[in-house]
């Protein structure tokens, strides 16, 4: 695999995550991406017509997508070959009654923390808005994406002057200490109207039409390559917007080809839990799953085959061991940047891998000609989850989590190395081609 390629695909990468501040903003540009495709578009409240040959993709929420193409093979006995992720990163979130003016004139955006942000990493950072608005016009509810692509505030660090402490003994309070400093204009915000008249004017929707919102914050500066030979990624929301981008790529590079039935799935809400609607601790799939087994004529029992005979990868990022905190690791099991997608074990069943799911991903990279490494937790420290229990406990499919290894994980800018983002596509392709090991 020639460097050029690598880092062509990791280019990609950043241009998804530049473009895709929010959970929306990923699934549109899913969106985009699966048309120019040939994937076609159904609604869940929409009659399906199936065909073989064909590729769909279905949006929940515009924060959700489940993309599958229809193979050539017997489904019942062919079953699925998932590939799910996540589509939200942590962030800080607008609540209702969004500025707070203070008695020295001071207005400030009252947000509230989504998922597990390392604060202090958000002090100090130009901030940027983006999300959704809800609007009607002509008695329907609109939803209309939202970019205010402008560094509109901040949250300005306490000078160590008045605080001695501040590299020894730091923590923050999430009430008092994290409210963004957006304006001094006082006026305006004293009616209640700041965050809407921002709107108004750098979007054009007309505030009398917002009805709600879903906004959030991210970091104004872009992600970059960086490295002498610029081998790194500095950039926000690794987690988990490569392994999103992975998943379309490997899918939409193969598309309906050979016997195998392909789904991608990325989910909203994994930061904080999966459980709404359209995270993956949700009915979604497994209802998709099942419409598309009767859509295409499969009785009860032949759909039950079908389960049985899937097979599912859960991909979100890994912990590579770090360079000043090696001791958090295990000692045996010790990923690094650049040395392939990462296979997580626990015997917590906190990731789904076991013998046999790390087994069929493991020759998928073999016959992609890619490395791999694998990752446990030291018995001292609990550690993260991810979608994978969800999925495998909804759909009784086996489940292997795997991802590509970061560093500051939960950052604002979140560091992995670029040879991972192109191996891990590679062993996903390798995964939905036909072949391999059966169960
Ligand atoms: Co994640």
């Amino acid at each position: 695999m020639d460097k050029h390629t690598q880092q062509q695909f990791a280019e990609n990468v950043l241009q998804y995550l530049n473009d895709s501040p929010t959970a929306y903003h990923a699934v549109e540009n899913a969106v985009r991406m699966l048309k120019d495709h040939a994937f076609q578009e159904l609604k869940e409240t929409k009659k399906w017509s199936l065909h073989a040959g064909g590729r769909y993709f279905v949006v929940k929420n515009h924060s959700c997508i489940i993309a599958f193409t229809v193979g050539d093979g017997d489904l019942a006995q062919e079953g699925f070959r998932i590939i799910g992720a996540h589509t939200d990163s942590p962030s800080l979130k607008i609540k209702p009654g969004a500025c707070v003016v203070t008695p020295d004139g001071y207005v400030k955006l009252n947000v509230e923390v989504y998922g597990g942000a390392i604060l202090s990493t958000w002090f100090d950072r130009p901030l940027a808005v983006a999300g959704r608005v809800i609007v009607e016009q002509d008695g329907r509810l609109t939803e209309r994406l939202i970019k205010i692509d402008k560094p509109v505030c901040i949250i300005p660090n306490l000078c160590i002057h008045l605080n001695r402490d501040c590299n020894t003994n730091c923590s923050y309070n999430k009430q008092t200490d994290i409210l963004p400093l957006l304006s001094m204009k006082v006026e305006e915000a004293e009616k209640g109207d700041y965050l809407l008249n921002l709107i108004q004017s750098e979007t054009g929707i007309a505030k009398a039409d917002i009805l709600d919102y879903e906004l959030f914050l991210y970091e104004y500066q872009k992600g970059i390559f960086m490295g002498q030979n610029e081998e790194f990624i500095s950039a926000p929301r690794i987690d988990n917007l490569c392994m999103v981008y992975a998943g379309l790529s490997a899918l939409t590079e193969l598309g309906n080809s050979g016997n195998s039935f392909k789904v991608f799935a990325a989910f909203d809400h994994e930061e904080v839990g999966s459980t709404s609607a359209q995270g993956a601790r949700s009915g979604i799939l497994p209802h998709i799953l099942e419409r598309i087994s009767k859509n295409l004529g499969l009785t009860d029992d032949a759909y039950f085959q079908a389960l049985a005979n899937s097979t599912s990868i859960s991909a979100d990022t890994a912990h590579a061991v770090h360079p000043n905190y090696s001791d958090k690791h295990d000692p045996e099991n010790r990923p690094v940047p650049g040395g392939g997608p990462v296979i997580k074990y626990s015997a917590a069943q906190r990731y789904s891998t076991d013998a046999f799911s790390a087994s069929y991903f493991m020759e998928a990279c073999k016959r992609a000609h890619v490395p791999y490494q694998k990752y446990v937790n030291r018995n001292d420290i609990v550690g993260g989850s991810t979608i994978g229990p969800a999925l495998s406990s909804l759909t009784t499919i086996p489940t292997v989590d795997i991802g590509t290894p970061v560093l500051a994980m939960h950052s604002i800018r979140e560091f992995g190395a670029v040879a991972d983002n192109f191996y891990t596509k590679e062993a996903f392709r390798a995964y939905y081609e036909d072949g391999g090991s059966s169960v």
